[in-house]
């Protein structure tokens, strides 16, 4: 045999479920390895060649990888491109061998929180905009951010392009005064992710964002340890929380 891995393992690893509802599962005669039905939730099987089905369907193995990036200014959101550096370009030789993207993008300038990962499901998920996964910025805007604007925002503002936004839900952290004017320094959850979004809806009440961070993308918050450029893997319990989350979302 070449790798071993429990069968339950293997099924928690590829989303279907916590180790004690594949139990069950298998408890119901749903789990079959090679053409048969399981008993044992612990079986050892190589994940490479065993062919295992979960209700019927077959459960292809591949070495799932989630990283939190805290993006830093300067570089774009893709995988490729031609002349400028991508988040990819940070990642070490052999976490780049497994092939993870960026979940949605954040402008160039933005930085924070960024998820990449080779589970196209999960990140389709976490995109899709029926799901309405909260996000959640902090942000440097020139101008007087006040109590008006939250109830703009609560109630939706029209975008340069005409499309009014889903309620939001705004915060003002501190206001400064500065030689060239007024400084708010705010917290903006939206639901959705239009491009530019943030920069946009600030511009729909005449302010501008000077600078972005991204803190939270529905249950994953941005670890403050980790230094922009940097990044780690999902902890076991980040990936749970990102697949309940996933699955309250349905
Ligand atoms: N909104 C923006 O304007 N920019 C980002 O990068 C993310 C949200």
């Amino acid at each position: 045999m070449g790798k071993k891995l429990r069968v339950d393992k293997l099924l928690a690893h590829m989303g279907h479920g916590t180790r004690s509802e594949i139990k069950r599962a298998v408890k119901l005669g749903m789990v079959e390895v090679d053409g048969r039905v399981i008993k044992d939730s612990g079986l050892v099987v190589d994940p490479e060649a065993a062919e295992v089905t979960f209700d019927g369907v077959p459960v292809v193995y591949r070495e799932v990888v989630y990283f939190m990036m805290n993006k830093p200014q300067g570089v774009i959101s893709a995988t490729e491109d031609g002349r400028e550096r991508t988040v990819i370009d940070l990642l070490e030789p052999q976490d780049r061998l497994r092939d993870p993207f960026p979940v949605g993008r954040l402008d160039k300038d933005t930085v924070g929180l960024l998820l990449l990962t080779n589970d196209g499901q999960l990140a389709h998920e976490l995109l899709s905009p029926r799901k309405h996964v909260a996000k959640t910025y902090e942000a440097l805007v020139s101008g007087d951010v006040a109590e008006e604007d939250k109830q703009f925002f609560k109630s939706g503002v029209t975008l340069d392009d005409g499309y009014v936004t889903m309620p939001a839900e705004l915060h003002i952290s501190s206001r400064e005064q500065r030689d060239d004017g007024i400084y708010s320094s705010i917290s903006l959850t939206i639901m959705e992710g239009k491009f530019h979004q943030v920069k946009r809806m600030f511009e729909a009440v005449g302010k501008q964002v000077v600078h972005l961070k991204r803190v939270s993308m529905g249950p994953l918050k941005l670890d403050e340890l980790l230094a922009e450029g940097s990044y780690r893997e999902l902890s076991k319990e980040e990936v749970e929380l990102l697949r309940s989350h996933r699955k309250s979302a349905e």
